[in-house]
């Protein structure tokens, strides 16, 4: 495993569709523990394949540290959205920044896990704010794009990023 350089805002790469993966092989596992591996580093709790270079359908995300679960979705589709509620969000692609944004409350999305086993889950509050945002990576969007106000942060390492 190994730790993977971050893709940052201007670079056009994290404005690409990105392709499915056709099979999850032990190349395509091991991106994604390099993922988590650069993920924890930069104490982020989501990242999606493009921000490491790799225009593929694919994200990590570990919503609660603490608990140290590890959310894999290769190929993910959304089955179903409700509700709404505000984020206040980052992005590990852009750093120094967060930004409030109109998410749903509650979540749906299947999609192969790290085996390549069909998965679905359904996730709330920050777990569908941090799945949300992953997946929009994966349509070339990011947070800034749909925030409804951007602040600068200042020395806040605490802050979770996704
Ligand atoms: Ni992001």
């Amino acid at each position: 495993m190994a730790l993977r350089n971050i893709v940052e805002d201007g670079d056009p790469i994290l404005r690409k569709h990105c392709r499915p993966v056709d099979e999850v092989s032990d190349r395509i596992k091991m991106i994604l523990d390099d993922m988590v591996d650069t993920m924890r580093e930069a104490n982020g709790v989501g990242l999606a394949a493009p921000q490491v270079g790799i225009i593929r359908r694919m994200f990590v995300a570990e919503p609660d540290p603490e608990t140290g679960q590890v959310y894999y979705f290769v190929n993910p589709e959304i089955v179903t959205v409700e509700g709404s509620q505000e984020s206040e969000e980052g992005c590990l692609s852009v750093p120094g920044y967060m930004g409030r944004v109109d998410r749903p409350e509650k979540i749906t999305i299947k999609g192969l896990d790290r085996d390549g086993k069909p998965q679905e889950h359904t996730f709330e509050g920050f777990e569908a704010i941090v799945m949300c945002h992953e997946f929009d990576h994966l349509e070339g969007i990011l947070y800034t794009d749909k925030a409804k106000e951007i602040y600068e942060i200042t020395n806040e390492p605490e802050e979770a990023e996704e």
